[in-house]
């Protein structure tokens, strides 16, 4: 960058409007700072989503027993109305929010070793983030946490003097994480097979067709959907998921559903392209000489890899040649919203 300066402050007039591409030595310079930010914020992203998924499992356990309390009264009311008695055995199908944090959470478990040379810090600050997620969710999750606290543990030494100091902290926390792990998994097994069993028993008169709503093919057959269209208590079972899930739990439950699902899979897709070797993150960084306003070039393009295909914009941000941390930080920040 200080190249680029020297040419701003003496003879490299150029006219406005022409692009010129950084020196090789400052885009890799920058594209390791860029993929550090990126990285930094891809754990603490992960720390809010994994608070939210808390959030979710309560919210998903209730709306479980409230879609069992729903079924039981369309039950007896079906029993007395019509002498029938669904086993709606399908019905319960809430996904725990931790069954879709779990690939992403192992596909850096997996990674992780490679990350290192990729980034500015050699990879110390995202590593030790993760171990602080780590440490202080797994409790909580501990399933969904294995394979990154594998691929952590894989790591030892590397950035300190033995394993230990990688997961620094996790030693204490084993015991309790064991102890998590049959609470909570023992919980969600209740919270599934409660229903599952107080309605798979009963008779399959209305049931197994019924149970084929989530799954999406089989319809209900029409004596079945007549006997429960004549029960108020069974009108909420008969929507379509995500609008009976809505109608028993309200939407809260839907919408924060579709914000954790949505963020995984955005802080996923980040963290793939920013250790991405194959298709290299940023690939190009282009300004224009002329656009120099106090110290920032105002005009600069990049080409980056966005959403599977290279795409060159214009940044928002200038290329400030005294706060480089800043300016990265802001074009990550840009980066990481193009990626929603
Ligand atoms: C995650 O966020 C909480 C606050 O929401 C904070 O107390 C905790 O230190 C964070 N954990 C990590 C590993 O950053
Ligand atoms: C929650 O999101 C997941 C993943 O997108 C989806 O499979 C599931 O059906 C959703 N659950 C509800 C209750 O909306
Ligand atoms: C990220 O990469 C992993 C491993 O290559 C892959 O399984 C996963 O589907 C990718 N996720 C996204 C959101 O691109």
């Amino acid at each position: 960058m200080w190249k680029q300066m020297l040419c701003m402050l003496s003879v490299c007039a150029i006219a406005h409007g022409v692009l010129v591409p950084l020196d090789s030595f400052s885009q890799d310079m920058l594209v390791k700072l860029f993929r550090q930010v990126l990285l930094e914020k891809v754990a603490v992203e992960w720390n809010v989503t994994v608070e939210q998924s808390n959030v979710l499992k309560t919210k998903n356990t209730e709306c479980n027993g409230k879609i069992d309390a729903k079924i039981n009264a369309c039950k007896s009311e079906t029993q007395s109305t019509c002498g029938q008695s669904p086993t709606f055995t399908d019905y319960l199908n809430l996904i725990n929010p931790y069954t879709y944090m779990k690939g992403p959470l192992d596909d850096i478990g997996h990674s992780i070793a490679g990350v290192g040379n990729l980034i500015a810090d050699g990879g110390k600050q995202f590593v030790s983030s993760m171990n602080g997620l780590v440490s202080s969710t797994g409790k909580v999750f501990t399933d969904a946490f294995s394979g990154l606290k594998d691929g952590l543990n894989k790591l030892g030494g590397v950035f300190g003097s033995g394993g230990n100091t990688v997961l620094g902290g996790l030693g204490s926390v084993g015991s309790g994480i064991k102890d998590g792990l049959s609470t909570v998994g023992s919980g969600i097994k209740d919270g599934f097979t409660t229903v599952t069993d107080a309605l798979g028993s009963v008779g399959q008169s209305i049931g197994s067709a019924l149970g084929s709503l989530f799954r999406g093919k089989r319809e209900i057959t029409a004596e079945a959907r007549r006997c429960m269209e004549r029960c108020a208590s069974c009108q909420p079972l008969l929507l379509e998921k995500e609008q009976m899930v809505r109608s028993i739990c309200g939407d809260e439950a839907v919408e924060l559903n579709k914000t954790v699902s949505k963020r995984v899979q955005q802080i996923s897709a980040i963290y793939n392209a920013t250790i991405d070797t194959v298709h290299p993150i940023v690939t190009k960084i282009e300004y224009d000489p002329a656009s120099m306003s106090n110290m920032k070039f105002t005009t600069v393009f990049l080409t980056a890899y966005v959403k599977g295909s290279y795409v060159r914009y214009q940044s928002t941000a200038s290329y400030a040649m005294m706060d480089i941390p800043g300016t990265v930080r802001e074009v990550a920040l840009e980066y990481w919203n193009k990626m929603a």
